[in-house]
């Protein structure tokens, strides 16, 4: 069997958890392979809504496997929060989770390092979630990280080490670390907790649930344009986002992977600082904010919304090989008059279709304006009852960015998702 890949192709955000839970029925596992608690998936169904952070969208459907890969960074306190309460919640978490002994582990002063690299910036901030990503990923990178497995080996020795590590480090960037003692002895704890997990060799069992014939979905965070080979760099996040991902993430070699579910928004949005050509600071930016309900599910920041971006959804589309498109909230656009698309970019004067290597203000989108439909389509069951404008935008779509979009979300809950016929 192959591994199939759900990944945002924007800045985030596009509705991954949401799709995940949808398309988790058709597994028998779900895997997260990068990113940590930086991403917030949320998900509605039956009146109830979950964000998750670390913990895998495919938890609340059949006892499927969910695997937190060896790519994935795990911050335990918050780890443990995110799971006490799903476990409250009634979800059986510790019959189906498995945790990679390889995950690095987020440490609080991976945390403490993240704001004080961030003040060090200046006026460059990146505006990260705070949650510690960058250095927990340098950490990994420099071959100075603390593993999961760790624990069971040495643990303390290992741990003093790289906290003196960071000790010295704050210490260059001019920061006081504040009651480090409390915030340790709460990580410790949470330690205690996440070893009352099921903690594996994660590539073996992914590997062997394929060998059985078994099926995965592996879930990507963030999104094509925040990677840190491809995105907007430096202003992306510190792992790769993009399918290749999944394999370094899960273990799984490229021959396995099967199809690339790309998502994106019928518009675009993003949050923290870096360029955003198609951004808009008027009034449909406020309207498309407002409609939308734009604000961070994990820091409540509020998203910076524009025009669909067909430049870097192409240049997305090639990066992860994607084979299926899934466009997410077309319903936030019911209202418009006229929707436009950015189908080029002109950089001096010269048009191109090539994400270039620097985006920046001298950049100018080049829009194709298209009707809006203008109709209320969160209750419909079918594409059949699509309106003729809205038909015309996906075919619209489908020419420009030659991929077929095989779902459309109507909707933040479940049921409002219409899979469409295969032509
Ligand atoms: P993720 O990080 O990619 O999983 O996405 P987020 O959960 O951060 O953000 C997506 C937001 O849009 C969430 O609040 C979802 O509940 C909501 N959402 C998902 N799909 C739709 C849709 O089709 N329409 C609307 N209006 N909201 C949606
Ligand atoms: P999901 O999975 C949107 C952004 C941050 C910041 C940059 C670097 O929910 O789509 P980091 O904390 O990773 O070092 O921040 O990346 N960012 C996200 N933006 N959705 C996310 O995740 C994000 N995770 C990180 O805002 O600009
Ligand atoms: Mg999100």
């Amino acid at each position: 069997m192959k591994v199939d890949v759900l990944l945002g192709l924007q800045w985030g955000d596009e509705g991954k958890g949401k799709v995940v839970d949808v398309l988790t029925p058709r597994y028998d596992a779900v895997a997260r392979f990068q990113g940590g608690p930086n991403a917030g998936h949320t998900l509605e169904f039956e009146g109830k809504k979950y964000v998750l952070r670390s913990i895998p969208s495919g938890i609340f459907q059949h006892g499927q496997v969910n695997i937190i890969g060896n790519g994935v960074v795990l911050d335990p306190v918050l780890f443990k929060q995110e799971a006490e309460e799903l476990e409250k919640s009634g979800v059986d978490l510790r019959s189906i989770l498995r945790i990679s002994k390889k995950v690095h582990l987020i440490t609080p002063t991976h945390r403490l390092l993240d704001a004080a690299n961030e003040k060090a910036k200046g006026g460059k901030k990146i505006g990260t979630t705070g949650k510690g990503i960058g250095p927990t990923y340098t950490d990994k990178i420099s071959r100075n990280g603390l593993r999961l497995g760790d624990v069971f080996h040495n643990f303390k020795e290992k741990y003093s080490a790289l906290r003196q590590r960071h000790l010295d480090q704050l210490k260059a960037l001019g920061a006081e670390p504040q009651d480090l003692e409390a915030l340790e002895e709460k990580w410790m704890d949470a330690i205690v907790y996440l070893k009352g997990f099921s903690i594996v060799d994660s590539e073996f069992l992914i590997n062997q649930l394929l060998k059985e014939g078994k099926s995965v979905l592996c879930e990507g965070a963030q999104g094509t344009l925040l990677d840190i080979d491809f995105g907007s760099y430096p202003f992306v996040t510190s792992s790769n986002t993009i399918s290749a991902g999944a394999c370094s993430g899960l273990g799984v070699a490229p021959n396995k992977i099967g199809e690339v579910f790309g998502i994106f928004k019928a518009y675009c949005t993003r949050v923290g600082s870096g360029p955003f050509p198609t951004e808009l600071f008027d009034a449909t930016g406020k309207r498309i904010r407002d409609l939308g309900h734009e604000y961070g599910a994990v820091t409540g920041r509020e998203r910076r919304c524009g025009w669909i971006d067909l430049v870097a959804l192409r240049y997305a589309i090639m990066l992860n090989g994607v084979t299926q498109l899934i466009m997410m909230k077309s319903d936030v656009l019911d209202g418009f008059d006229e929707i436009k698309a950015c189908v080029a970019y002109k950089i001096k004067d010269v048009e191109t279709r090539q994400f270039p290597f620097s985006i920046d203000e001298s950049i100018e989108p080049v829009y194709k304006t298209l009707p809006g439909w203008k109709t209320d389509m969160t209750k419909m069951q079918s594409e059949d009852e699509f309106p003729k404008e809205f038909k015309d935008y996906i075919d619209f779509l489908e020419k420009e960015l030659e991929t077929p979009i095989t779902i459309v979300s109507i909707g933040p809950d479940r049921s409002q998702t219409i899979v469409r016929e295969k032509k």
